[in-house]
């Protein structure tokens, strides 16, 4: 009775194990990545499920300073063996854990071989832990920025209505198909006026990817320019928490219910993110 308990625990632990990695991307700066990660990640937890933050963004307006966060800690202590994943997550709003950026996360091609095992075996952790792990990048295809995309399970594409933006946008995509193939994303159009811009902003990339990319791109909502956004950035809190019935935050719930509904990969392997990922810096897959 008492192996079976055991057993039993260590198949809820195993059949839980499966997070779904998400990287939130953009190719031009400024389009709204790092408030999207944040007020999605609390979405996904006010649903019921575990979601782990991790910054990979350095930009000012971060993680951190966009949830009024001060931790001691962050990836660097990870990467330097100081102190383990768990160590250094921080309890954010509505239960998500944040994992606190770092510059050295944009150094991350010149770790040392047991630098690169330390980050490694830390997100090993997270992915044990959680159900969700939104990762809120960097703009541009930066080698380091980019590992994170090409690893992830899942990416969720961001533009405005910008032309420069759209364009970036089409860079970033191109860039994630040139180095996976089989890459899984979707498109966020930010910042628009009303759904109508935001189905051109998608008919243009998803014609782009189909005519030079032979590729074919999923839509996965929009998000209204509202002044709620920045308001809520003021004062230090998330827009869904703050404005919960603000035209925003309504858009990224809907988001967060088809993400759950709507898994965008056949079925990943728990280790899947983290052989990709060690692939993209050349470390052996036993890593
Ligand atoms: N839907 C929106 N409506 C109004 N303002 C928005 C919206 N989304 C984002 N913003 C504002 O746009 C600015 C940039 O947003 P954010 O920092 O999230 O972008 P980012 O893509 O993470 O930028 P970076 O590339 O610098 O990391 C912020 O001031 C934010 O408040
Ligand atoms: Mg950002």
């Amino acid at each position: 009775m008492a192996e079976q308990a055991q057993n039993l625990r260590n198949f809820i632990r195993k059949d839980r194990g499966h997070a779904r990695v998400i990287a939130v991307t953009s190719g031009k700066g400024g389009v709204g990545k790092t408030s999207i990660s944040v007020n999605l990640a609390i979405s996904l937890a006010e649903k019921g499920n575990r979601v782990i933050l991790l910054d990979a963004d350095l930009g000012l307006a971060n993680v951190e300073v966009l949830l009024g966060l001060n931790s001691i800690y962050n990836v660097q202590h990870v990467i330097s063996g100081e102190k383990s994943m768990a160590q250094i997550l921080v309890k954010g709003p509505g239960g998500v854990g944040v994992v606190p950026g770092t510059s050295g996360l944009s150094k991350l091609a010149d770790l040392s071989v047991k630098a690169r095992d330390n980050i490694m075996a830390g997100l090993k952790q997270l992915q044990e832990r959680a159900d969700f792990i939104v990762i809120d990048t960097m703009a541009g295809i930066g080698r380091s920025a980019v590992a994170f995309v090409v690893a992830a399970d899942e990416v969720i594409l961001i533009s405005t209505p910008e032309p420069s933006a759209i364009i970036d946008a089409y860079g970033m995509l191109k860039t994630t198909y040139q180095k996976r193939d089989d890459a899984v994303v979707r498109l966020v159009v930010n910042m628009v006026l009303n759904k109508k811009q935001a189905s051109l902003v998608y008919s243009k990339l998803s014609n782009a990817a189909q005519q030079y990319l032979g590729r074919k791109l999923s839509y996965l909502g929009m998000i209204p320019r509202d002044p709620r956004v920045s308001q809520a950035v003021m004062q230090s809190h998330p827009f869904c928490i703050r404005y919960p019935s603000s035209a925003a935050a309504r858009s990224v719930k809907d988001i967060a219910d088809r993400l759950i509904n709507q898994r965008a990969v056949a079925g990943p392997g728990t280790d899947s993110f983290l052989r990709r990922f060690a692939q993209t810096f050349g470390i052996p897959s036993s890593a």
